[in-house]
């Protein structure tokens, strides 16, 4: 295992859309799926794409623990690795509940962005297995995160407006206003 080197917001990988992945049980492909896991735990990430470790190819890992997702079963999901994932959007994206997101290509920086509530994907799991599930609230919120990654799209791209762009530093001021209103 191996911790890999974060692509941060700027570096061209970033921007490019990233390539199928033709066998998922090639050597290369096992070893990078492992070392993903460890990247994500190690940099506190709850999600993770192929292109934020310098490699183009579409492979995601999340989790969507309970503390994040609440106690809605679908809005929840272990940890998982997904290869060539496909989304189907069950509730359309647009419009749908604006929550803050963060990334670990663009450190420090949180802002709202809009996302559909509830999705449905499917690809293949590390030892070729089908995976295929609805998700909703922080685990919608996520896959639909790392798969953009897939496609060179950042979620600063699909904020409404940067009036909520916040230094994590900073972000208190934000959460004490909401709750207080
Ligand atoms: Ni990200």
């Amino acid at each position: 295992m191996a911790l890999l080197k974060i692509a941060r917001m700027g570096h061209p990988v970033l921007r490019t859309v990233a390539e199928p992945i033709a066998d998922p049980l090639a050597p290369e492909i096992q070893r990078l799926g492992v070392d993903m896991v460890e990247t994500m735990h190690d940099a506190h990430g709850a999600g993770l794409a192929g292109p934020q470790v310098y490699e183009s190819r579409r492979i995601i890992v999340f989790h969507a623990p309970v503390e994040r997702g609440g106690p809605q079963t679908e809005a929840t999901a272990p940890l998982t690795i997904v290869i060539n994932p496909e989304i189907t959007f069950i509730e359309p994206p647009e419009d749908g509940p604006a929550d803050w997101e963060g990334c670990l290509s663009i450190p420090d920086l949180r802002g709202q962005v809009p996302r559909s509530p509830h999705i449905g994907y499917k690809g293949l799991g590390l030892k070729g297995e089908t995976i295929e599930r609805e998700a909703k609230g922080f685990h919608a919120r996520v896959v639909q995160h790392e798969v953009d990654h897939l496609d060179g799209v950042l979620y600063i791209d699909r904020m409404k407006g940067f009036n909520s762009l916040t230094f994590e530093s900073e972000i208190h001021h934000l959460l004490a206003k909401r709750e207080g209103s």
